[in-house]
C-alpha cells in the first residue's frame, strides 16, 4: 500500500500498524494482513537491549529495515529515522534515501521540523510525523498534553505537519480529548499509541502486545498473548527433556 492510499483511508476505516524488526515477524504480520509495518527505533530497547532509543544508529535501522522488507509483500513499510539522522536537511535526505533503498516506502521523524519535512517531500519521500511524547528527546517518558499550554503546542505542531504535507502522524501518549481534536483538525491519518479511540488508526510495539517482556507492560498496550510464559515453558521443557534423555527420540534422528 502506498502512502497516498493510506491517507485515503481517513474516515473510511481504521488503519492498522505494528512494529517489526526482523524477517519472520514482518512476514507473519504481512500474511495476517496488517496495513503498515513500522521498523521503529524502539528496536533499541526491545531487540538491542538499550535503555532507550538514543543509542540506535542508521546502520542498525537499515539492517533491520532490509530484513523486514525481505518478509513483506503487501504492507507499507516505514523506516523510523533515528536520533541525529535528520539534524540537517542534507543528512535527512541522504539518510531517508538509504531507508528507501532498504525497502521502506516512507520515513518517520519525531517532532516538527518544517525544513526537513519540506525537503523530504520535495525529494519524493513520503513522511509520517510524530507528536506528543517524543522518546528521542523526552526527559521523562510520560503522557504529554495534559496541561492546556502543552496541548496547544502539540496541536500547533500537528497542524503545521499537516500543512507541510505529511500523509500520517503518530500521536504518542496524549489525552483522548487532544487526539480527537487533532484527528478532526488534520487531513493526515492519525495513528495513536496511548492516544485513545478517536485516532484514524493504531500502532503498538509488537513485543509489548505479544507479552514478550516479563513484568513490564506499558499502560497503553493490550497484551494479546503471553509469549514470555509460552517461550519460557517451552525452553524449560526442552532443558528437562535433553537432561533426562527424552529428546531426541528416534523420530528426530538419522539412520
Ligand atoms: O519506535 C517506535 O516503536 C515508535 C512507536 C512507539 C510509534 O516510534
Amino acid at each position: 500500500m502506498k502512502a497516498d492510499e493510506i491517507r485515503a483511508l481517513k474516515g473510511v476505516r481504521k488503519v492498522t500498524m505494528l512494529t517489526a524488526y526482523d524477517y519472520q515477524m514482518a512476514k507473519m504480520q504481512d500474511q495476517a494482513g496488517v496495513d503498515v509495518i513500522l521498523v521503529g527505533d524502539s528496536l533499541g530497547m526491545v531487540v538491542l537491549g538499550y535503555k532507550d532509543t538514543r543509542s540506535v544508529t542508521m546502520e542498525d535501522m537499515i539492517r533491520h529495515t532490509e530484513a523486514v522488507s525481505r518478509g513483506v509483500e503487501h504492507a507499507h513499510i516505514i523506516g523510523d529515522m533515528p536520533i541525529n539522522s535528520y539534524n540537517t536537511v542534507e543528512d535527512a535526505v541522504k539518510n531517508a534515501r538509504r531507508f528507501m533503498d532498504a525497502g521502506a516506502q516512507s520515513v518517520k521523524i519525531e517532532g516538527c521540523h518544517p525544513e526537513v519535512v519540506r525537503s523530504l517531500i520535495s525529494a519524493g519521500i513520503p513522511v509520517i510525523g510524530h507528536v506528543g511524547l517524543l522518546p528521542q528527546t523526552a526527559k521523562k517518558m510520560k503522557v504529554k498534553g495534559k496541561k492546556k499550554s502543552e496541548a496547544d503546542l502539540i496541536l500547533e505542531d500537528a497542524k503545521a505537519l499537516d500543512e507541510l504535507g505529511v500523509y500520517a502522524m503518530v500521536l504518542e501518549c496524549i489525552p483522548l480529548k487532544l487526539s480527537k481534536k487533532i484527528t478532526e483538525a488534520v487531513n493526515a491519518i492519525t495513528i495513536g499509541i496511548g492516544a485513545g479511540i478517536y485516532c484514524d488508526g493504531q500502532v503498538l510495539v509488537v513485543n509489548d502486545m505479544l507479552g514478550m517482556e516479563s513484568g513490564y507492560t506499558p499502560k497503553h498496550s493490550k497484551v494479546y498473548v503471553n509469549l514470555n510464559e509460552i517461550v519460557s515453558d517451552a525452553v524449560k521443557q526442552y532443558i528437562e527433556e535433553v537432561k533426562t534423555g527424552k529428546f531426541p527420540t528416534n523420530k528426530y534422528s538419522f539412520h
